[in-house]
């Protein structure tokens, strides 16, 4: 018997259900690598950027770190090993997890977990394939306007469903237009990340948020770059077909500038959207990380070695490199 489903509720169990993909023990890491599985270097960019805000802020008693869509924790795992090192931030800097996966049995006690922000952050938000793993509902053009794609769950087929809502309608006008698409053009209508970023800008009372991830500007949604759709699934490291059985991870590109505005109407200034290649290497030079991973001299150890390597798959344009960074300041 199927059991058609819009793509966002399929989504919404087949992830994060009971028995979703996102519990399973192994975690995201076993299936596809982002940055933080790919080097501990993305920490120590993710320190630069803690050490701005301390500056900023004026040198607080506490400064949060909010991992947010933390996984299975690695990314504070490692932020926690380079605090160990004696600095300005020693002793205050509080590391929290927000996930929806259990809190991981190997996280020690001084780092926080739960499944919702913390209210009343103040220090960095930092949110890291967080926001394409939201789930969306996808529609297609039609003779008579969007109508909304449903899915059966156990096999991935999908059947056409009836016409969207107002609220998906305006989400649709104002950032990914189909007026001018040929019947069948597909879109991703991103209004349940836009609502989950400008939660996240606001569950913090002073400080930057940060979210980091691969996704697409208006210009090229309306120019049909993307009229296939960009709903991917993900599984033992390799593509496959989207079946929202709980089998895989299941993933869309994110409209980053409709994340934005909305993290501009909670609050969030200084706007900027920049690509991982060019902002990461700053970064690092800031924290002096550059210099003993920048173009190996003869003689190198195997350790600076193995990290500009790490470096080169991080700033990669044709892979991570290309993911964007939005970074919005909040000041309330
Ligand atoms: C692709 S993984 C990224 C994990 C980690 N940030 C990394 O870069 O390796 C996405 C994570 O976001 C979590 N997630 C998705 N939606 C969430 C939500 N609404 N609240 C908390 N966590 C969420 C998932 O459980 C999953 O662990």
């Amino acid at each position: 018997m199927s059991r058609w489903l819009p793509w966002s509720e399929a989504t919404r169990s087949a992830l994060y259900g009971h028995g979703g993909f996102f519990h399973s023990e192994q975690g995201p890491a076993a299936h596809f690598r982002t940055s933080v599985h790919a080097s501990g270097l993305l920490a120590v960019a993710v320190l630069a950027l803690v050490e701005r805000v301390d500056v900023e802020l004026g040198q607080p008693e506490r400064l949060d770190l909010v991992d947010v869509g933390a996984g299975r924790g690695e990314l504070l795992l490692d932020v926690a090993r380079l605090l160990d090192r004696p600095s300005a931030l020693s002793g205050r800097v509080r590391l929290h997890g927000v996930d929806l996966a259990e809190r991981p049995q190997r996280l020690p006690p001084q780092i926080g977990w739960s499944a919702e922000l913390p209210e009343h952050s103040v220090g960095l938000l930092f949110a890291n394939e967080w926001l394409d793993n939201v789930p969306l509902d996808v529609v297609e053009a039609g003779p008579d306007g969007p109508r909304r794609v449903l899915v059966d769950p156990a096999t991935g087929d999908e059947s056409p469903g009836g016409p969207i809502g107002l609220r998906d309608a305006s989400w649709l006008a104002r950032w990914w237009p189909l007026d001018a698409s040929p019947e069948g053009a597909r879109a991703e209508v991103g209004f349940p990340r836009d609502v989950a970023w400008a939660d996240a800008v606001g569950s913090l009372d002073g400080g930057l948020a940060v979210a980091v991830d691969y996704g697409h500007l208006r210009a090229d949604r309306s120019a049909g770059t993307y009229s296939d759709g960009t709903l991917a699934g993900y599984r033992d490291g390799r593509r496959v077909r989207p079946v929202p059985d709980g089998s895989c991870d299941l993933t869309a590109s994110v409209a980053l500038d409709a994340c934005a505005a909305a993290g501009e109407a909670a609050g969030g200034t200084l706007t900027e959207l920049c690509r991982q290649r060019d902002l990461l290497p700053t970064l690092l030079g800031e924290i002096g990380e550059i210099g003993e991973i920048g173009e190996p001299a003869p003689g190198t150890t195997a350790e600076a070695l193995a990290r500009a390597s790490e470096l080169a798959e991080l700033t990669d344009p044709d892979g991570l490199g290309a993911f964007w960074w939005l970074t919005q300041a909040v000041s309330r």
